[in-house]
């Protein structure tokens, strides 16, 4: 079934020139990118955007690394697009994946529980809500 899902290609991966790389195996993997965008957060939007974060201890570092540099930001279109780009990135700690998932985004372009290159929903509610965070509710940012 035709889903969506939200992805971003975070600072470290900007930074570390991987959006072609990524980009690239985005459309070989079946996905259409039917919206992008790159944007700077500022403290506030990266806070509400990880709000269920925000007990954690690790929330505030959180939001200093989503706020040092750009993130591209996309809407990825494809059957089961929520699991399948979920499968695609690897596990959350970049590190591990390295190790677990070699083939993984994650692994090829993140360095560890923090700073893992790529985020992606972790469900179709999720994703609903995180594409119109981006999409709808934030005109200013583009
Ligand atoms: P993401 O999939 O975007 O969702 C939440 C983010 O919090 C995660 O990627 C990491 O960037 C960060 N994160 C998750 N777990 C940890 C952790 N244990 N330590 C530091 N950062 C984390």
């Amino acid at each position: 079934r035709s889903e969506r899902t939200l992805a971003i290609i975070k600072p470290d991966g900007l930074f570390g020139n991987h959006m072609d790389a990524v980009k690239k195996i985005i459309l070989e993997s079946g996905f259409r990118i039917l919206k992008e965008k790159i944007i700077q957060l500022d403290e506030e939007s990266a806070a509400s955007f990880y709000a269920e974060h925000s007990a954690r201890s690790f929330f505030p570092s959180l939001v200093q690394y989503m706020t040092s540099g750009p993130v591209l930001v996309m809407v990825l279109g494809k059957d089961d697009a929520v699991s399948s780009w979920r499968t695609l990135i690897g596990p959350t700690d970049a590190s591990k994946a390295k190790i677990t998932h070699p083939q993984s985004i994650r692994a090829m372009c993140g360095t560890d529980a923090e700073k893992n290159c790529v985020h992606g929903s972790d469900s179709p509610q999720s994703a609903q809500r995180e594409i119109s965070f981006f999409f709808h509710s934030m005109p200013s940012a583009g």
